[in-house]
C-alpha cells in the first residue's frame, strides 16, 4: 500500500487517477483549489473503499505552493511513494488575443508546481529505494501548436524533463513516467472554450481510460506514454513530417 500525491483531483484524469489509485487500497493525498469539492471527495472515497484520504486546498499557480504541500504533508507524519503531476488548464487562442495573467498561471502550474514538486518529493523517494513519479505532459508535448502556443510549449517542458529525469533516475528504484494524453472528455477544453474544435470532434477519449493507461505504465516504470493509438499515430507523424506541414494541421485542429 502506497500513499500517493495527486494534483487536479476535482474532476477529469486527475479524479480518474484518484479513483483508480484508491480502488487499488493505496492512501491519497488530494490536491486542488477547490475546498468544498475536495472535503466532498474524501469522505465519499473514505467511505468507499476504507483508505486514508487527506486534503489540501492550494493554489498550484502561487510561487510558494509546493512548499507548503510539502510541509503540510510533513505535519501529518506521512511520506509519499507516488506522485501524479496531474494539475493543469488551458488558454487558447491567438497569442495577440490570450489572456496573459492565465498563461503566467499556465506557465508556473506545468512548469514550476511540477518541477519543485519533484524535487522536494524525490529525495524521499531515492533514500527509501521506492517511488514513482508521473507527470501529465500532452500530445500538444511533440509539436508547437498554433493558437494554443504557451500550453504546448509548457507540454513539451514536461516531457523533456521527464525523459532527462528518467535517465539520472536509473538504478535509484525510483521512475519517471510522462503521460501524454490527446483530447480528452474532462472539464479541460470547456474551461478553454475549445470544445467546438475538431481536435475535441474527433477521437476523444474517456479520463478513466487514459488514467488507466497511465496507471499501468507508471507500474512498469516506462518512460512515456501516449494514450490511445489515434493519439499514438499524431505522435509519429509529428516525429516524422516537418514543423512546416506539421504546423498548420495543427492550426485547423484547435481552430475556434
Ligand atoms: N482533457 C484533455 O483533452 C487533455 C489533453 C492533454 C493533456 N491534458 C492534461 O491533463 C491534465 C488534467 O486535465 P483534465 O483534462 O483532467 O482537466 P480538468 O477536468 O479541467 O481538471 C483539472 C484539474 O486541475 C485542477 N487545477 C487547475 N488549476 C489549478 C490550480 N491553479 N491549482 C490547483 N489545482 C488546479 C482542477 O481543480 P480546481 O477545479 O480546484 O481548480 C482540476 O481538478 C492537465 O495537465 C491537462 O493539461 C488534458
Amino acid at each position: 500500500m502506497d500513499t500517493v500525491l495527486i494534483t487536479g483531483t476535482t474532476s477529469g484524469i486527475g479524479k480518474a487517477f484518484v479513483e483508480k489509485f484508491a480502488s487499488m487500497g493505496n492512501n491519497i493525498i488530494l490536491v486542488s483549489k477547490n475546498r468544498d469539492q475536495l472535503q466532498h471527495q474524501q469522505i465519499d472515497l473514505q467511505t468507499r473503499y476504507q483508505v486514508l484520504v487527506k486534503y489540501i486546498s492550494c493554489d498550484l499557480a502561487e510561487a510558494n505552493a509546493a512548499d507548503t504541500i510539502m510541509e503540510k504533508i510533513r505535519s501529518w507524519g506521512l511520506s509519499v511513494d507516488v506522485l501524479i503531476n496531474n494539475a493543469g488548464f488551458n488558454e487558447a487562442g491567438c497569442f495577440t488575443n490570450t489572456n496573459l495573467a492565465k498563461e503566467l498561471d499556465m506557465i508556473q502550474i506545468h512548469i514550476r508546481a511540477l518541477t519543485a514538486l519533484t524535487k522536494l518529493f524525490l529525495p524521499g523517494m531515492i533514500e527509501r529505494r521506492h517511488g514513482r513519479i508521473l507527470n501529465v505532459g500532452s500530445t500538444g508535448s511533440y509539436m508547437p501548436c498554433p493558437n494554443d502556443a504557451v500550453y504546448a510549449a509548457t507540454k513539451a517542458y514536461v516531457l523533456s524533463f521527464s525523459n532527462g529525469l528518467y535517465q539520472e533516475l536509473k538504478g535509484t528504484g525510483v521512475t519517471v513516467t510522462c503521460l501524454c494524453p490527446g483530447a480528452t472528455q474532462t472539464l479541460f477544453a470547456e474551461k478553454a472554450n475549445i470544445n467546438n474544435t475538431l481536435l475535441f470532434k474527433l477521437f476523444v477519449m474517456q479520463p478513466e481510460a487514459v488514467a488507466a493507461i497511465g496507471y499501468n505504465n507508471l507500474q512498469k516504470g516506462k518512460r512515456v506514454v501516449t494514450a490511445g493509438l489515434y493519439n499514438k499515430l499524431l505522435v509519429l507523424s509529428a516525429k516524422l513530417l516537418p514543423v512546416s506541414i506539421i504546423n498548420p494541421i495543427a492550426q485547423w485542429m484547435v481552430k475556434m
